[in-house]
């Protein structure tokens, strides 16, 4: 990470744009999410990293509105989130992308971006399906057309404007899938394993790419990642879920020489490996 000249941002948690308060999450018996209780800070990068089944999805179908916690709130900006719906979330100014990329694939890669950007628009969707009979409408698509544009240009997307979403290599597609979630205009980010499937290299890239997104577009993100080489390099704070459970929160420094970690997360031979790549590097 040492080649990487990024800047971290001072953190203040008395300045939190998200506020998870006590939340419980059941499906059944099963407890997904158990008290948590935790602080984004404006202008942040903080990661959630945890083994398989942890509940970090979970977390952010809670803020996003796909779930309704059993217990417990959700703020944002000191307004509280649960209960809106999922377009409600994403009007207020949170968007995500998900596990599994999700794109629409038979669409140009302009209309991806341009179905995020609708979000925004004045009138009602449906003007722009006969734009001839409302003047303002069709205006409105012309200039959400443009922004799309330039929002690709901003991305290194626009020699794909053109190009059917499915025919982009895997880590354009993640870029893409990021950039539909930027056309909405949001302050606040939430990516759930970006660079999963992704070669050392595209990570680096993805890495370099994330600190570029939070500090131009002015971003608070919430960063869900397997790969600890981005989450270290990346994420100023840290959070550490097992089993539901909030087991430890700090900074990478921290969360690296943590025990409870250690254990639950990267293994007695992650914690060997990692060691020796370090003196490696020293
Ligand atoms: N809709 C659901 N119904 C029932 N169980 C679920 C549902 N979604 C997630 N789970 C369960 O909740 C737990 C946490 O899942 P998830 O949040 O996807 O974990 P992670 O993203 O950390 O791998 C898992 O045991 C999973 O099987
Ligand atoms: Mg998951």
């Amino acid at each position: 990470m040492s080649a990487l000249v990024m800047q971290n941002k001072a953190l203040n948690f008395d300045d939190a744009l998200l506020e998870i308060k006590n939340v419980t999450l059941r499906f059944g018996g099963l407890t997904a999410v158990s008290e948590l209780s935790v602080k984004v800070p404006r202008g942040a990068i903080v990661g959630l990293i945890g083994p398989n089944g942890a509940g970090k999805t979970t977390v952010f179908n809670v803020v996003t509105g796909f779930y309704k916690p059993t217990e417990g709130v959700v703020e944002f900006d000191g307004k509280k989130l649960t209960g809106l719906k999922p377009h409600k979330v994403c009007a207020a100014g949170l968007a995500r992308t998900f596990q599994n990329i999700r794109l629409f694939y038979n669409e140009t890669v302009l209309e991806n971006v341009m179905i995020g950007a609708y979000v925004r628009q004045k009138g009602a969707w449906w003007q722009n399906i006969i734009p001839f009979s409302f003047p303002g409408a069709a205006k409105e698509e012309r200039d959400i057309r443009s922004a799309s544009l330039e929002l690709l240009a901003r991305l290194g997307l626009d020699s794909h404007a053109d190009a059917v979403s499915s025919s982009l290599p895997y880590g354009a597609q993640r870029r893409l899938e990021i950039a539909r979630a930027l056309a909405t205009k949001p302050k606040f980010l939430l990516l759930d394993e970006p660079a999963a499937g992704m070669n050392p290299q595209e990570s680096q890239e993805l890495l370099e790419f994330i600190h570029r997104l939070r500090d131009e577009f002015d971003l608070t993100i919430l960063l869900i990642e397997h790969d600890m080489k981005v989450v270290m390099g990346v994420c100023e704070y840290i959070w550490v879920l097992d089993r539901g459970a909030l087991i430890a929160e700090g900074s990478p420094e921290v969360i690296k020489a943590s025990p409870k970690v250690i254990e639950a997360y990267l293994g007695k031979e992650g914690l060997v490996a990692e060691a020796g790549e370090e003196a490696a590097h020293a």
